[in-house]
């Protein structure tokens, strides 16, 4: 029988790989991705009102406010895709308003992922990391540089990518994790982000597939 699909939020500290493992996530279960921070940049680089509000938090590291993100999110998630396919949401909650946001509405994940990597890491993975406005596909000069040197002269560089603002952004980030972490401390499973992509993605895979697995079980029984 077809199951519901499975629903996943993925967390933690800026680069410690959310949106790396969200593309293989998505490669091999298909679910819908929705990245507030990738939500978000759209409608800055669009120039909407939402941008426009948005622009200065995001430069300064700080939280976008929460009735911006929150409005954004249950938009996308009210669409039609995703009941059908499922979702992963990357970068919400971010606060613990958001997180009781989305209890409000009776919206909880199945598995919450927080991907775990030491602070001194971090600001070397933000540091390099480039971005293809065209296919949406994120690398690093030196652990993962791109493919052709077509790909390498269309690069960009995020504007919120410099020591300094990853440093707020990590100090915004510790601010909330606490709180938000306490809403899903039962279905919560920390993994060791600071090894190889595709290791963390084996982890990542094992513990999605077992959870789908468990979904299918109850559905099977009548
Ligand atoms: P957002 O875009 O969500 O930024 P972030 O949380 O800081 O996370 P990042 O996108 O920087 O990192 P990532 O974990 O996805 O890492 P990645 O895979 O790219 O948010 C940006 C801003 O928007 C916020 O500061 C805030 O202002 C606002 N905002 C967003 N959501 C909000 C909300 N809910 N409420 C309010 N405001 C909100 O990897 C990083 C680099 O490391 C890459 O170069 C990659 O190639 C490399 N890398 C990845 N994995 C590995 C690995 N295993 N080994 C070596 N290198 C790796």
């Amino acid at each position: 029988s077809q199951s519901e699909p499975l629903k996943v939020m993925i967390s933690g500290a800026p680069a410690s790989g959310k949106g790396t493992q969200c593309e293989m996530i998505v490669q091999k279960f298909g679910l819908v991705h929705i990245s507030t921070g990738d939500l978000l940049r759209a409608e800055v680089s669009a120039g909407t009102e939402i941008g426009n509000k948005a622009k200065e938090y995001m430069n300064a590291g700080h939280l976008v406010p929460d009735e911006i993100v929150t409005a954004m999110v249950k938009g996308r998630l009210s669409q039609k895709d995703v009941k059908e396919k499922g979702w992963l949401l990357d970068g919400y909650p971010r606060s613990f308003a958001q997180a009781q946001s989305l209890e409000e509405m009776n919206i909880r994940p199945d598995i919450y992922i927080t991907l775990d990597v030491p602070d001194e890491i971090l600001i070397n993975r933000c540091v390099g990391r480039k971005l293809d406005p065209l296919t949406g596909k994120i690398y690093h000069v030196k652990y993962f540089p791109p493919e052709t040197e077509e790909i390498k002269a269309r690069l960009v560089t995020r504007s919120d990518d410099n020591e300094e603002k990853v440093k707020s952004r990590l100090q915004t980030y510790k601010q909330n994790a606490e709180a938000i972490l306490s809403t899903y401390f039962d279905i919560l499973h920390k993994i060791d982000g600071n090894r190889a992509k595709d290791v963390v993605f084996r982890d990542v895979d094992s513990l999605m597939s077992e959870v789908q697995k468990e979904k299918e079980s109850w559905r099977g029984i009548p």
